[in-house]
């Protein structure tokens, strides 16, 4: 221990009631586990974006880097440059008070075998390891280097926990069954591997999202034919799940915003993020993953909002409403207007009451079949999510 860290249970236990203080810790084996577990040793180096679109990088030893680590929030821990040359994030320790909420969530028990999908620094793995001990708890990560430096980190705590270099989405057979599976990345599907490696009546808690922020966490139980359960009542994100080590490309660009094809008017405001459960329900409406972005940035801010689909399918929305009018332009063209499938989806939920995520639960069975329902599995309302192309199914 170096004489800028010497400090560092204080500053566990400060984290531990600031996470505490939000609502996401409350019983003894996870404050312990907080209170133990140090965090710096699992982020020597975290990267934050300045608003030029650059990155700044905070190394151990710098000012305030123990502080910050310390601190109840997200950081970013690795970077990575696409084919275009841009920096992207390939990896990042999740918000401590996200995490312990999930962990909270998951109802672990003593004895419990717990696989983690996304290593990434390995401060989750040792949090799990410090409550069921290192020989109980699994990670993977697609990224080796990452799984290697967390291999160091976790070893000078002790016995590390099992860790290997592997897609995420096929689970780690070799060591199954697992009581629990938690996913700290989002994947578009839930992969029915993870079921055939889960015990009868096992959780897998896991960040669903078909297409970018569409989705949220959701707590699936495994029956004999099926992984069933509801989706939390607040909103999560996690980083996507990638399928090589490579850096995600930049994401599949809408291109620039079509400016003939038809044309209509909405009221709804397009950007994703202002309602995040029609969006997330519009999912089931449309042709494929969804690639969200924003055109003809001014000093107003962008003029437009577009949204593409790999079939060619493209929708742009003008982000300001006509002050006159209250209305938005819409443009689309392709196979499928996307716009016209999100404003059913609205339709829909505005008919249904507006339900929140407390009300939608999901239902996954062997084929790949994933259905949302509303309030019980068996009522009558649903939504079909099911993407042979997804994660999930290989
Ligand atoms: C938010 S980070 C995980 C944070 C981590 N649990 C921690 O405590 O630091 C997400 C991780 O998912 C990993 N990941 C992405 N695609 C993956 C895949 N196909 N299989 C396994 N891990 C994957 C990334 O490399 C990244 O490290």
């Amino acid at each position: 221990m170096t004489a800028t860290t010497t400090g560092w249970r204080e500053l566990a236990r400060r984290l531990a009631d600031e996470i505490a203080a939000e609502g996401a810790l409350r019983s003894p084996d996870w404050r312990a586990a907080v209170e133990a577990t140090p965090r710096h040793v699992f982020v020597p180096v975290f990267h934050r974006q300045r608003p030029d679109g650059g990155w700044s990088t905070t190394t151990c030893g710098d000012e305030g880097w123990l502080d910050e680590v310390y601190r109840n929030q997200p950081l970013v821990t690795a970077l990575a440059r696409t084919h275009d040359g841009d920096q992207v994030t390939v990896s990042s320790s999740t918000k401590p008070g996200l995490m312990l909420r999930m962990l909270e969530t998951l109802d672990v028990h003593d004895g419990h075998r717990v696989l983690e999908i996304g290593t990434g620094t390995g401060y989750n793995a040792a949090l799990l390891a410090h409550r069921l001990g290192p020989d109980r708890v699994f990670s993977v990560d697609i990224d080796e280097t990452l799984v290697e430096s967390a291999r160091a980190r976790l070893a000078q705590l002790g016995p590390p926990p099992t860790l290997a270099t592997a897609h995420g989405a096929r689970g780690l057979p070799g060591h199954a069954p697992f009581d629990r599976i938690i996913a700290t990345c989002s994947l578009p599907a839930v992969p029915w591997a993870w079921a055939g490696q889960l015990r009868e009546g096992g959780l897998v808690l896991v960040d669903l999202k078909p297409s970018t922020h569409a989705g949220n966490l959701v707590l699936l139980t495994r029956h004999t034919d099926r992984l069933e359960g509801r989706f939390l009542p607040r909103w999560a994100a996690f980083m996507a799940i990638r399928d090589t080590d490579n850096p995600p490309d930049a994401a599949l660009s809408p291109a620039a915003a079509p400016v003939a094809g038809h044309r209509s008017a909405t009221r709804l405001d397009p950007t994703p993020w202002s309602c995040l459960v029609p969006w997330f329900l519009a999912q089931a409406e449309l042709p494929g993953p969804v690639a969200f972005g924003h055109r003809g940035i001014t000093g107003e801010g962008p003029q437009w909002a577009v949204f593409g689909t790999p079939d060619g399918s493209r929708a742009a929305v003008r982000v300001q409403p006509d002050p006159a009018t209250g209305d938005r332009d819409v443009r689309q063209t392709g196979p499928v207007r996307l716009w016209d499938a999100v404003e059913r989806a609205h339709r829909r939920w505005d008919d249904l009451g507006r339900p929140g995520w407390d009300r939608l639960g999901l239902t996954v069975t062997p084929d790949g079949h994933h259905r949302v329902w509303l309030d019980t599995p068996d009522g009558a309302t649903g939504w079909d999510l099911t993407r042979h192309d997804a994660a999930g199914d290989r």
